[in-house]
């Protein structure tokens, strides 16, 4: 069994991604210093896998700690590197958190893989790179726009970080761009769990139709769109963890002969925020308090993924509806909530 070091594992996308992880055979270990997670979620992976992935407690900005855990696990032979933070407002407030948590992580880790030979490395990267693209669907080589904050800026610098990291060593490493991703487990086991007032788009949703938000701010509806609100590409959590399992079995496979490889993750269909919440109340029945206020500074208009590089390379299509993916937040939060 294939030891595979999952960082971040107790977050809403890691959780998922330990989840296929063990069900396509890989031993996992997770470390997670639950800045953004709780210890309850390995109960919830435990549940749905049958097996408790093992789990320390480990802050990856501690140079030396992180070493320490090396040294004790030699035997790991890749690492799916989810930890960072991921607030772009907070970001803004804070960027020196953002360029220490995001960046001196990965450097420690990729220090460790020079150290003990460890040549596969996934790198969770994000749609942000791209900022507001000149044409749409966007392919993975359209250019890299200068970034609005200092989270999509950690996002860039990690890409070059790796880039360069594998053009000198035996490091093999795959940047995952992740679109919007939404839902949760259909087990309602694990899901997403925003600390404070959420940001993103879907777990205000659920929360204002859970009664603890008043009402959702649709941020602008005189963008240059059909119905005026942004368009994105939601796709299911448990989508984007499935890819992570392909890329994993690729580069262990050492079928690719490039050292450094980067895959757009999305639907590769773009959605309005009223198609979101028209396609909420339709699927869960709920009706949602809504009101159209101004746009929100920093916002793209559009953004939505090319995914024939993920389909013809990795063999990866994303299969859940936005529909899927919305009744399964909606199940998640009336489950954090107590509802039903
Ligand atoms: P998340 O906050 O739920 O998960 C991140 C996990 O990393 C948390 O459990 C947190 O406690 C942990 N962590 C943070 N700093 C750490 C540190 N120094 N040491 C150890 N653990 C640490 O976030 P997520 O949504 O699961 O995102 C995972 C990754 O995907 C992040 O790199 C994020 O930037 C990226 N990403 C997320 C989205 C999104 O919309 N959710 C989109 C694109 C990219
Ligand atoms: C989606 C749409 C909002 C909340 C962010 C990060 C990005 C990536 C994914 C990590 C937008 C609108 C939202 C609300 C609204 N994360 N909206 N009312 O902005 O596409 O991307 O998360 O890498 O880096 O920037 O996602 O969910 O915040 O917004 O109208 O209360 O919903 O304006 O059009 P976004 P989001």
């Amino acid at each position: 069994m294939k030891k595979i070091l999952v960082t971040g594992g107790l977050g809403y996308i890691g959780s998922h991604t330990v989840v296929e992880l063990q069900n396509a055979g890989y031993q996992v270990i997770i470390v997670d210093n639950l800045s953004n997670s709780s210890l309850d979620v390995l109960e919830g992976i435990t549940n749905i896998s049958k097996t408790p992935p093992a789990f320390e407690r480990l802050d990856l900005r501690y140079k030396a700690d992180v070493s320490e855990f090396f040294k004790r696990n030699q035997d790991i032979e890749g690492i799916i590197h989810f930890a960072a933070s991921k607030a772009v407002g907070e970001s803004v407030a804070n960027p020196l958190l953002y360029y220490e948590n995001n960046l001196n992580t990965l450097i420690y880790l990729l220090q460790e893989c020079n150290a003990y030979g460890i040549e596969t490395f996934i790198f969770s990267s994000s749609c942000t790179v791209y900022g507001e693209p000149d044409s749409l669907p966007i392919t993975e080589d359209a250019a890299v726009k200068e970034a609005t904050s200092p989270y999509g800026n950690t996002k860039q610098i990690s890409e070059e970080i790796l880039k360069d990291t594998c053009s000198i060593s035996t490091l093999k490493a795959i940047a995952l761009r992740y679109f919007n991703p939404i839902g949760a487990h259909e087990t309602v086991e694990i899901g997403e769990l925003p600390a404070g007032v959420p940001q993103n788009l879907v777990p205000f949703i659920t929360q204002t139709a859970a009664g603890l938000r008043k009402e959702l701010s649709v941020y602008g509806d005189d963008y240059p769109t059909e119905d005026g609100s942004c368009i994105r590409d939601y796709i299911h959590v448990v989508d984007l963890a499935k890819a992570h399992v392909i890329a994993l079995g690729r580069l262990l496979s050492k079928t690719n002969n490039s050292n450094y490889e980067v895959f757009n993750l999305g639907t590769g269909r773009g959605s309005s925020v009223l198609e979101v919440v028209n396609s909420f109340e339709k699927t869960t029945g709920e009706k949602l308090n809504y009101k159209i206020v101004d746009r929100r500074p920093g916002d793209v208009i559009s953004v939505y993924a090319d995914t024939k590089k993920a389909n013809d390379v990795l063999g990866w299509k994303a299969q859940e509806t936005m529909e899927d993916a919305l009744l399964s937040s909606w199940k998640w939060e009336k489950k954090v909530r107590g509802m039903q």
